[in-house]
């Protein structure tokens, strides 16, 4: 087992031991693709979405946020352009009969030569020793060239098949480059098939087709539905955004990495209309206000970058993914999309009403132009549950699992332990926790001895352990431990609403 596939094991199996995230209908064996969060886990989560509502919607005063529902008409997806064009490319393996996303089985081949590339580098490294220049090598080495070739040439042609549509194309580059099923080990391919991503229902107790219903596969298309009741009713001017957070559907044909890919999630979307000719200028506006909200967590830098879509989606005219080193790889975490006036328009010509926009400064009307803002609550779930993750060796010689979650994201901001269930100090504990409870989501442990639940604290996260003692009973102090540096010291108890709240606020980070 690789190294990354080590850790991320563990960080799976962590986040059901303490109650992060569970298998969903894990007593029937588990349903594919779908995940519950426990009692620590829903508590990350809505801190993630307080974080992201608060910096988007109320810290921008041209930001306003819905909650639309899930259930939309029929029609919203003819003119999303999803009923049509919301599709995955998917190949079947004869031998294993496991099914594949076509783009997804080339990417992986030019991953593995990408990777050949890397050990080439490695082994010259260590053959040339200090005088080593990697540039110089990988510009000039005849085998890497080759294959930088090959990976360029594979780009190229699969990039060229997605644009145009060209299945047959796709089933070719399978077969020029002997690609095999991971599983059989073989290369007895179907043909590749358009499969679309929308789960179908239908409402109420007829079953004909006017009944059908999808579930959505983006909280965007309840903003755009809604553009006019929002700009009217909250008097909004262009340039406006419009934000949301709520689940999203989509029958992902390989749904893989734990919560990275899921069928059932949630999206923390944003749509800023503008006017038309001032995309570019907006575009790159977002982009840089969005990487620096990420870059703000100090989850390291160079775990970040842009990545510029060539394959773009039937809506958008420019679109990069701001992509996380996840333990898996560097994997999109947000997209951000120049959609043009093609939304709005589309519903314009469907619904038949006018979504039109009249700008007095330029005494005109017009159909707004929009770039998107895109989420993964879950993706952002994960980046930070797997940067948090630490394994460390102590002086003792003993080791610890901490999660070093971002103070104010933590599940529990304290817990409040009484040394012994003796003496009076399970009554002060519990004192403390009233005081604290109102501005802080705390735990009040007595089970086990000190030294277990600050490892208990540590592995979910806890900012703060404060321990009731003796000397509190005599002094109305505390011992206040810090999870990072597992640093103590003796604070007053009137302080600790204070010193918590320097460290844990959502408002202080924000300022
Ligand atoms: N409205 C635009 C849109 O939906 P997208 O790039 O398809 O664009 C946006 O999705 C974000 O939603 C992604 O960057 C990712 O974080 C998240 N996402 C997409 N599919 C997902 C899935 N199957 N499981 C978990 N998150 C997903």
């Amino acid at each position: 087992m690789t190294n990354y596939e080590d850790i991320f094991k563990k960080i799976i199996s962590h986040c059901k031991e303490y109650g992060y995230v569970f298998q969903s209908s894990e007593i029937y064996d588990g349903l594919a693709a779908a995940y519950d969060y426990g009692p620590n886990g829903v508590e990350l989560k809505n801190n993630i979405k307080q974080y992201w509502w608060k910096s988007m919607v109320n810290m921008h005063e041209n930001i306003v946020g819905i909650d639309s529902s899930i259930f939309m008409h029929s029609k919203t997806w003819e003119a999303s352009g999803h009923k049509d064009a919301f599709n995955d490319p998917l190949v079947d393996n004869r031998d294993s009969k496991k099914r594949y996303r076509a783009d997804m089985l080339i990417e992986d081949h030019i991953s593995k030569i990408e990777d050949k590339i890397a050990k080439e580098c490695l082994k010259a490294a260590k053959r040339f020793g200090d005088s080593f220049n990697k540039e110089e090598f990988i510009s000039t080495n005849n085998r890497v060239l080759e294959r930088q070739k090959k990976i360029d040439d594979i780009s190229n042609e699969m990039n060229l098949a997605l644009n145009s549509n060209n299945l047959e194309k796709l089933k070719k580059i399978i077969e020029e480059n002997d690609i095999k099923c991971p599983v059989s080990g073989t290369n007895n391919w179907t043909d590749v098939r358009q499969f679309n991503l929308m789960f179908k229902t239908q409402m109420g107790a007829t079953a004909d087709a006017s009944s059908d219903l999808y579930l959505r596969p983006e909280t965007a298309q309840g903003i755009f539905v809604n553009f006019l009741n929002v700009q009217k009713t909250a008097r909004m001017k262009v340039p406006f955004g419009i934000a949301q957070i709520g689940k999203a559907f989509r029958n992902e044909i390989v749904a893989r990495q734990f919560i990275f890919r899921m069928r059932e999630f949630e999206q923390m979307e944003m749509q800023f209309f503008i006017r038309p000719g001032e995309e570019e200028k907006w575009y790159n506006y977002w982009k840089d206000v969005r990487m620096k909200w990420h870059l703000s967590l100090n989850l390291g830098d160079e775990n970040y970058r842009f990545h510029d879509h060539e394959n773009l989606a039937h809506y958008a005219n420019a679109a990069t993914d701001i992509e996380f080193k996840f333990p898996f790889g560097f994997k999109e975490l947000e997209g951000i999309h120049s959609r043009t006036d093609f939304d709005l328009k589309a519903h314009q010509k469907h619904s038949g009403k006018k979504l039109q926009y009249f700008d007095s400064e330029i005494e005109k009307s017009y159909v707004p132009y929009v770039i998107e803002t895109s989420i993964g609550l879950d993706r952002m779930f994960l980046t930070i549950l797997s940067n948090s993750f630490k394994e460390e060796e102590l002086e003792n010689g003993e080791s610890r699992i901490v999660l070093k979650i971002p103070s104010f994201l933590a599940p529990i901001k304290a817990a409040v332990l009484p040394l012994t269930k003796k003496d009076g100090m399970p009554q002060k504990a519990r004192e403390i926790m009233q005081k604290l409870q109102s501005n802080f989501n705390c735990q009040y442990e007595e089970k086990d001895s000190i030294g277990k639940r600050y490892r208990r604290q540590d592995a979910i996260g806890t900012p703060y352990c404060i321990t009731v003692d003796h000397q509190t009973l005599e002094d109305n102090t505390v011992t206040l431990r810090d999870r990072d540096v597992m640093s103590q010291c003796r604070v007053d108890i009137q302080k600790l609403n204070s010193i918590i709240s320097e460290k844990v606020n959502l408002a202080n980070y924000l300022e």
